[in-house]
């Protein structure tokens, strides 16, 4: 077959011995990026096309041919074009024998061919050492470079020396390689661009489950209850009263579901008596869900502070304000100070805002910029000491806001407890094993079982 290279200039790789020629096949959107940033990185490049004279724009200073003169050119071939049209490649066997080809390619749906697009690929061609690189990445994160939050390259592959030479070439690019082993993990690569915030499922369900519950609670408890006791229509109170109650409820309870799936694997780890038996699936997803957790909580405790902030411009509470004063001038009497109550706010709102900076201060930490400076042990000391005091002042702050009325009978309508009660259940239980498990007694074994220490099982 005669090459048909696109005249504008030689494909040669002898130009610039400096500068490595590399093949891209598809001049599609990922093509493109893919180019434009190989371009910056300082390759040189040629395009392999069916139609090297009509393929549209390409990025300044690259070159394009037919797919052989391209194939035959380069060492290391970027394939951008879908698994349908790989069939083509058949007939570059001869071209493509040694050579690295990169697979780039996602399908559409998971499980739409029984083999991965880079096994397929790799049957087609068995002369070229097939990698299955690059495709978690979009075109629009390449050609935004590495500066934004995808900044890893997946890579798999059979041949060790194909793997490196795809690896030089994205770290030359600015992005982190992780090697995931052969080309049997290529199904797993693909399959992940497929998925829907995988890491987010068990908490959003969480969130949805809580604030469902929640919300069904406080309407019972506050609306329904207004309406069939006294007559009262006090549904307006739904979108900022009852707003304000369920966000900072599921926020608080959410805060304590990342601590205590830790608390679960030390009290697992002291009853083993060893660290070296696998925790329970349940507790596995769940501990590495915490991060995510841990956010939609402070999602919804800024939630709480915004429509705080709001309470004295509603209508409804200027209202019974001035009501109030009008009442208390026509009865000529003003109600004493209290300086109790004055004591007891105070002190919540001073806890609440204290909890939201500490909140704010263990969000940002979570950031991979910033946790990525972080030694190990800075960023546990943030995570946990400063966490688990979060925890803490934010339970303070919903205890001193309940005060007493745990006390008062028209507390428990229909014979129900106040939200706030409810959601109290689960961080104080928390912060009590906690502080069971800060014993002396207790914290040194299971310092001693964390440092590899087993106990020895009688016979
Ligand atoms: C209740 C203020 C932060 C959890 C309240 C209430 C106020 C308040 C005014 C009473 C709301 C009402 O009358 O219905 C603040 C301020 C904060 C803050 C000013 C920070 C700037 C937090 C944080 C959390 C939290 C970080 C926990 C994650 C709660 C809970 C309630 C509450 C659980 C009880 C809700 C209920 O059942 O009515 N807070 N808060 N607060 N706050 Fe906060």
């Amino acid at each position: 077959v005669k090459a048909a290279s696109v005249p504008l200039c030689p494909v040669s790789s002898e130009d610039d011995p400096e500068q490595e020629l590399l093949c891209i096949f598809g001049t599609g959107d990922l093509g493109r990026s893919l180019g434009q940033r190989l371009i910056q990185a300082g390759y040189r490049l040629v395009y392999g096309s069916r139609r090297p004279h009509s393929c549209g724009p390409l990025p300044p200073g690259t070159q394009v041919a037919d797919h052989e003169a391209a194939a035959q050119s380069a060492q290391l071939i970027f394939l951008c074009v879908h698994r349908e049209h790989y069939d083509f490649l058949e007939s570059l066997t001869p071209q493509l024998k040694g050579k690295v080809v990169v697979d780039v390619s996602n399908n559409l749906k998971r499980d739409l061919y029984p083999e991965a697009n880079a096994e397929h690929l790799q049957r087609l061609i068995p002369g070229a050492h097939v990698v299955k690189a690059f495709n978690t990445l979009s075109a629009w994160a390449l050609q935004n470079g590495p500066s934004d939050a995808n900044r890893q390259v997946y890579l798999c592959g059979n041949r060790t020396e194909a793997k490196q030479a795809v690896a030089e070439t994205a770290t030359k690019l600015g992005f982190t390689v992780v090697d995931r082993g052969s080309l049997s993990a290529a199904r797993e690569l693909e399959d992940s661009p497929l998925q829907l915030f995988p890491d987010w499922r068990l908490p959003m369900r969480l969130t949805v489950g809580l604030t469902a519950f929640f919300f069904l609670y406080v309407v019972i408890r506050d609306v329904i209850y207004a309406y069939v006791e006294q007559r009262k229509d006090i549904s307006f109170r739904i979108m900022v009263s009852l707003a304000n109650k369920v966000f900072p409820i599921v926020s608080l309870i959410m805060l304590s579901l990342c601590y205590l799936p830790g608390i679960m694997a030390a009290c697992l780890q002291l009853s083993r008596g060893t660290k070296y038996k696998r925790f329970p699936d349940w507790l596995d997803r769940w501990m590495l869900c915490r991060k995510q957790l841990g956010l939609v909580s402070l999602a919804f405790a800024s939630l709480h502070v915004l429509y705080t902030l709001i309470i004295p411009i509603r209508y409804y509470v200027r209202y019974r304000l001035a009501a109030i004063t009008i009442s208390q001038i026509r009865e000529n009497k003003t109600t004493a100070f209290d300086t109790t109550m004055a004591w007891r706010t105070d002190s919540y709102y001073s806890m609440g805002v204290l909890g939201f900076g500490l909140f704010l201060l263990l969000g940002i930490s979570s950031l991979p910029s910033v946790s990525n400076i972080l030694s190990w042990r800075e960023f546990s000391f943030i995570q946990s000491k400063l966490g688990y005091l979060t925890l803490f002042i934010c339970t303070f702050h919903t205890y001193l806001y309940g005060w007493d009325k745990f006390l008062h009978l028209a507390s428990y309508k229909w014979f129900t407890p106040p939200s706030y009660m409810l959601c109290l259940i689960v961080p104080s239980a928390v912060l009590l094993l906690k502080m069971l498990l800060l014993l002396p007694c207790v914290d040194k074994r299971l310092t001693r079982i964390r440092q590899g220490w087993e106990r020895a099982d009688p016979e």
